[in-house]
């Protein structure tokens, strides 16, 4: 058994089986199905692993599966966005 999502305790049978079974195509519909990236990290290990996942069982490019990424990508201090005094 494979652990990918640690924080929501999702193994990549469970992936699997949602892809095979339910249907799954999609980063968000795993998500929706699974909680999956949904835990205290926000997916930063769990989402590429199942990218992987998905594009191995799919045959879609990574380039398809991965969302473009909002910025910021990482946390940042307000005080840096906002000034040093918040001005
Ligand atoms: S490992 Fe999946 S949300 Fe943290």
């Amino acid at each position: 058994m494979k652990i990918v999502c640690r924080c929501e305790d999702i193994t990549e049978e469970d992936i699997i089986k949602a892809i095979e079974e339910y249907g799954c195509e999609t980063l968000a519909e795993l998500k929706q199905l699974l909680r999956l990236g949904m835990g205290h990290c926000q997916g930063r290990t769990c989402l590429i692993l199942t990218a992987k996942i998905l594009a191995r069982k799919t045959g879609k490019s990574l380039n398809e599966i991965l969302p473009s990424f909002r910025p910021p990508a990482v946390a940042v201090e307000i005080g840096l966005i906002g000034g040093e005094n918040g001005k």
